[in-house]
């Protein structure tokens, strides 16, 4: 039994990261043979990918994928830790599964992903839930062969949890959800330790992957007919720094945009690193797409700097103003904590200020959520729940606001969507717009997988509807 361990989580050392490829032993490929899996994931697109890699790795052992948790013979969830909400869903979840388990005992049912990287939560599934099979974190996802089956040929719930730094596996399989557009990790882990964040504790350290792998797999996705890759990291704008070699974000960005594919986009960007040559390299491809995830947390100078964000609300406003000001047509959008410890109306105050100034294309809001171990839960929070609950509401309504005010501009124009899934609506295909608005098309289904011009017939908050131009 391996436990994570929130100390050694913290440390960051000088230590080379250390790359390995993927290899699954020969006579494990046929330990899931006739039987199903089914995987739930929580979280950020970090976790989805996880999670396609995941299924890529059962399939491989000859487990096939069944959508209905009630069919499957192995129930994993990939959990995360970010805020409370997340970990009360997965505990839900688990509560179930404890059911299934009494008719059906011979199920397999196991947790990974960040919830698994806490010590608290390992603590709490020892006590109460250990009828589960195992737990396995972050850095051995590679290791899901042999952890399945150690837990399938044993008794007593198997917990196998590094709390490294981490290291880069590569070649790692993958079956992703999509068809035509694809994540592509670049990076993994976190140094910011912004004071309210698990992410540092529960992924590692940032550690960027090699440039040519990275090229590589775009290629390889643009000859498998990939539209778009979308390339994933905690931070990407730090993307680099770490292999102390002469390039950086803004350079891949430029190789990958000149291997041709489509479409290329990135997340998350930290407001920090976020360096002209960046916005240039943007501006200049027009396979790049202009939409830009660019993190406020809060709009006071005080609560950034308890926060460890390393910007004041004026460098922010102007990277901001940057960034519009250099990309044509761009569409921002944003991340808000509302209620982090000793926020004042003031503070407050302030983040709506950002907000009216900014006219964000949309943002996702929350309420602070301590985690424990990270420095601001420490921190003296006496602002009730309530209050905290009145600003988000107005932040919502503001936010809604200038969302809608946004998508208006889009009214009777004419945009390029690449239809990539059938839409809940009858008769229509759904998409992104190259500024990430979601537009439900009518079209028949022979154009999936097509970017089309479409034009837009009718505008709501969250989504649009058009028709083939
Ligand atoms: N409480 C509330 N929101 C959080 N986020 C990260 N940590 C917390 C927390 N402890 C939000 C940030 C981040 C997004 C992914 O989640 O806004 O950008
Ligand atoms: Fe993703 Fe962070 Fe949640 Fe982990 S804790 S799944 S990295 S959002």
């Amino acid at each position: 039994m391996l436990k994570p361990h929130l100390e050694e989580a913290r440390k960051r050392t000088k230590s080379l990261v250390k790359i390995e490829d993927f290899h699954i032993r020969d006579d494990l490929k046929t330990l899931g043979t006739g039987k199903t899996y089914f995987v739930k994931t929580y979280g950020c697109q970090m976790n989805v990918h996880d999670s396609e890699n995941i299924k890529a790795i059962l399939e491989m052992m000859g487990f096939s994928e069944t959508f209905d948790m009630m069919d499957a013979d192995l129930i994993l969830l990939n959990t995360c830790a970010i805020r409370e909400n997340a970990h009360n869903k997965v505990f839900g979840m688990i509560g179930r599964i404890k059911h299934l388990k009494e008719q059906k005992p011979n199920i397999i049912a196991g947790i990974c992903g960040c919830m698994a990287q806490e010590e608290v939560v390992v603590n709490e599934i020892l006590d109460k839930f250990s009828f589960l099979n195992f737990v396995f974190g972050t850095h051995n996802i590679h290791e899901l062969p042999e952890i399945l089956n150690r837990a399938m040929h044993q008794k007593n719930i198997d917990i196998e949890v590094y709390s490294c730094e981490g290291n880069i596996i590569e070649k790692m399989p993958a079956k992703r959800d999509n068809k035509y557009k694809a994540w592509v990790n670049i990076m993994y882990g976190c140094d910011k330790f912004c004071t309210y964040c698990i992410v540092p504790y529960t992924r590692g350290k940032q550690r960027s992957r090699r440039f040519d792998d990275i090229i590589s797999e775009v290629k390889a996705l643009k000859d498998d007919g990939y539209k778009e890759v979308t390339l994933l990291g905690q931070n990407v704008n730090a993307y680099g720094k770490d292999l102390h070699l002469e390039f950086d974000m803004s350079d891949l960005l430029e190789a990958v945009a000149k291997i041709g594919i489509e479409r290329v986009r990135f997340v998350t960007s930290h407001p920090w690193d976020f360096t002209d040559k960046m916005i240039d390299v943007i501006a200049k491809y027009p396979n790049i797409m202009p939409y830009i995830h660019l993190p406020l947390q809060s709009g006071s100078d005080r609560i950034l700097r308890l926060m460890g964000r390393r910007y004041t609300k004026k460098s922010y406003l102007e990277l901001f103003d940057k960034i519009k000001k250099n990309i044509p047509n761009v569409a921002i959008t944003t991340d808000i904590i509302v209620g982090f410890p000793s926020e004042s109306d003031d503070d407050f105050e302030d983040t709506l200020d950002v907000v009216r100034k900014c006219k964000y294309d949309s943002a996702f809001t929350f309420i602070f959520s301590p985690r424990e171990g990270t420095p601001a839960a420490k921190m003296k929070d006496e602002t009730p729940l309530k209050v905290k609950e009145e600003r988000l509401h107005r932040l919502n309504e503001l936010v809604n606001e200038y969302a809608l005010e946004a998508n208006k501009k889009y009214l009777n124009k004419t945009v390029k969507v690449l239809l990539d899934e059938e839409s809940d609506k009858e008769g229509c295909l759904a998409g992104y717009t190259e500024t990430m608005k979601l537009v439900n098309v009518k079209a028949p289904k022979e154009m999936l997988g097509k970017i089309v011009d479409v034009k837009i017939t009718e505008v709501k908050t969250w989504s649009m509807n058009g028709e083939i131009a």
